[in-house]
């Protein structure tokens, strides 16, 4: 497990916003596991914390790479500041970068969790998915890793890794329900 250190020099990144063609791409395997990659994780770490969000994948930062990052219970505190500006503070953070990630359904159950996403902002619904999985991996060292998931840390894998594969949440509900979310997104990005 990396710990992502909030105060390192890190940059924060556009997010690629839904219909941007690179979210329905399919994402490229990592080959290089160099600074430049460590860089990019870290980055996206920045992002997803600031955001907030709970996962980040490459694709919706403009990298058409199989790599994300998350972390599904770290604490956010709003702290009183001197300006008018809420300023918060992140705390417990236990954020986990998977590399090329290749996921095994545990067993034919299944969860129902209301998702959302960072590239569909204001858009939640509940999705079904395997509840349980066996996740394998690469870190940022190139070390070969596997994971048990279950709960909100398996849909996280399982959304994020989707991400890679060019899909979205919504691409998973009905075709009705898609082409609602996707013309009410759309109204409230032009406003
Ligand atoms: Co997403």
């Amino acid at each position: 497990m990396s710990t992502f250190d909030y105060n390192i020099d890190a940059k924060e990144l556009d997010i690629v916003l839904y219909p941007d063609p690179i979210l329905s791409s399919i994402s490229e395997e990592v080959q290089n596991f160099n600074g430049e990659l460590k860089d990019m994780a870290e980055n996206m770490l920045l992002t997803m914390y600031k955001a907030p969000g709970i996962g980040l994948a490459a694709p919706q930062v403009g990298e058409k790479l199989r790599f994300f990052v998350l972390d599904v219970d770290f604490e956010r505190e709003q702290t009183t500041s001197s300006n008018t500006e809420k300023e918060f503070e992140l705390k417990n953070l236990k954020s986990q970068v998977f590399i090329n990630p290749v996921i095994t359904p545990k067993s034919s159950e299944t969860i129902k969790y209301q998702e959302g996403c960072l590239s569909l902002p204001g858009i939640y619904d509940n999705v079904i998915r395997p509840k349980e999985i066996v996740v394998d991996y690469f870190d940022l060292n190139g070390n070969k890793k596997q994971m048990e998931a279950d709960g909100l840390l398996s849909i996280c894998i399982q959304h994020e890794t989707d991400h890679l594969d060019g899909i979205m949440f919504i691409d998973r509900l009905s075709q009705l329900k898609k082409n609602f979310y996707k013309k009410k997104f759309l109204k409230q990005k032009r406003k």
